[in-house]
């Protein structure tokens, strides 16, 4: 599986034919300004939450190769109303689509549109075919939550998770987070966008190590096979 990294909490991941793109927010982000937006593929457009910072680039992909925006149903309805089409879950369902199955589960953070709209409740994702299973976490507080995840889904391969600190667990939090979810390799994102986001990077890693788990910093642009 390629995962592609677009800078932020911004990813690809090309699965059985199909191209997922989640939260992506790239045209404001000055760290991605070698990314070309245009040129990126997308059936499908995950959003985590209404924030500016995972959404802001969704309706010019989304129009551009008529992707269909997978979100909670608030966030859903709003692109909908923009002539974007949809599919609108809630915490706890999940739904099998032509690329595997995605469940929406509970993320710790908040959630408005850029108009200010109620943006629903914010959560995660969690991905998997017959081969391999993924969990990308949005922006999320460490939370007890996630230890239905290896519960109730298959054995994750990897996980994405916010390591960034300030709006988000940290990355000693993130490394509780991989125990919690039973995972060995977690891809940061949400880290070094902002001045209040910076992150020591070597830190980060030893925060992981500690633990037993890896902890991958991807270059923003960078292709990983996973
Ligand atoms: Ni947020
Ligand atoms: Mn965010």
């Amino acid at each position: 599986m390629k995962v592609t990294y677009y800078g932020h909490s911004c990813f690809g991941v090309e699965m059985n034919g199909k191209h997922l793109l989640f939260d992506p927010f790239i045209s404001p982000n000055p760290k991605a300004s070698q990314i070309k937006i245009d040129d990126i593929p997308a059936n499908y457009i995950l959003v985590s939450h209404g924030h500016a910072d995972h959404v802001a680039d969704a309706e010019r992909i989304a129009k551009r190769t008529g992707a269909t925006i997978i979100s909670n149903f608030e966030i859903v309805t709003w692109f909908g109303q923009r002539g974007v089409n949809g599919h609108g879950m809630n915490h706890g369902g999940k739904h099998r689509f032509d690329f595997g199955t995605v469940k929406y589960v509970y993320a710790t953070h908040s959630s408005v549109l850029p108009d200010g709209t109620y943006g629903g409740n914010p959560g995660g994702f969690v991905v998997w075919d017959d081969q391999s299973c993924f969990y990308f976490a949005g922006d999320t507080a460490l939370s007890f939550d996630m230890k239905t995840i290896p519960l109730t889904c298959p054995r994750l391969n990897f996980a994405i998770l916010p390591i960034g600190d300030n709006f988000t667990m940290d990355a000693a939090d993130a490394a509780i987070a991989a125990e919690f979810i039973e995972c060995e390799t977690i891809i940061g994102c949400h880290f070094d966008t902002f001045e209040v986001i910076e992150i020591d990077h070597d830190a980060a890693k030893a925060a992981f190590d500690k633990r037993g788990k890896t902890l991958i910093l991807p270059a923003i642009g960078q292709t990983l096979e996973m």
